[in-house]
């Protein structure tokens, strides 16, 4: 596991961006897992500047997302598809076909929508870089820590933290979606590089955690990237306490 300190958010951001733009450089038709959340923010804005000056070209690559909400509709501000939409597919032009951003209605069968998520993540080959947040709890994706994690794509009941932590992107009163469809385990461990960024004194469990020991468990799932022969972590410098000096 390769670790990056670098000063601030800002600068895990930019660090980030260039090594999306390295891997589609190298392969303009890359597959790229994508995140949603507080922390891609500046790092899809820095891909958007880039394609608005036309210094990389994203014409050819396609995507895949992690997560969505249950409950939420596309056009809603909070869902994942508008994120994806305000933040990156529209400043980059991609089409609809390009994209994938995993959806779930209750209404219908839940094993052929898990499946379609699957599909999406392993079709044509898995991501060539998966680039993914922390939650402070250490889930990735929306994979919570418990007993046991889920390999394949699934519906996922939100921890009690995870609420906590998103309700800041609602409206007060607004009540914070408790489920989720997420990659599974699989998806996520498949992709050919991790790029995982987290910054501020939050993440400071998830990351001990990632960086102290060999240990890996299913009550902070970040661990699995363990597991892994190329994952790349950037963290500012409120997180480099938390890597053992032999780091
Ligand atoms: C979002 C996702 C989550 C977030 C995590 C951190 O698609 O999969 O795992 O990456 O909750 O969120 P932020 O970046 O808001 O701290």
């Amino acid at each position: 596991m390769k670790w990056i300190i670098k000063e601030d958010y800002e600068a895990c951001c930019a660090y980030a961006a260039e090594q999306i733009r390295a891997v589609v450089a190298a392969k303009p038709t890359a597959k790229l897992g994508l995140a949603t959340g507080g922390t891609p923010v500046a790092i899809y804005r820095l891909l958007a500047a880039w394609h608005q000056a036309g210094s990389v070209d994203f014409s050819q690559i396609t995507t895949v997302n992690l997560d969505e909400y249950v409950g939420l509709s596309p056009d809603h501000p909070q869902s994942y598809h508008y994120f994806m939409q305000q933040h990156l597919f529209s400043p980059l032009q991609l089409t609809p076909a390009q994209t994938f951003v995993p959806s779930l209605d209750l209404a219908k069968d839940l094993s052929d929508q898990a499946g379609a998520v699957d599909e999406a993540t392993f079709a044509g080959g898995p991501p060539d870089l998966q680039l993914l947040g922390v939650g402070q709890n250490g889930h990735i994706g929306f994979n919570e820590p418990g007993d046991t994690l889920t390999a394949s794509a699934h519906l996922e009941t939100l921890a009690p933290s995870t609420l906590e932590a998103n309700a800041r992107f609602f409206v007060e009163g607004e009540s914070v979606p408790t489920q989720a469809i997420t990659m599974g385990m699989q998806g996520i461990l498949a992709a050919g590089k991790i790029l995982l960024v987290a910054c501020g004194s939050a993440k400071k469990q998830a990351i001990t955690a990632l960086s102290q020991d060999g240990a890996v468990s299913t009550h902070c799932p970040v661990t699995f990237l363990k597991l892994h022969h190329n994952v790349e972590v950037v963290i500012d410098q409120e997180l480099a306490d938390c890597l053992p000096q032999s780091l």
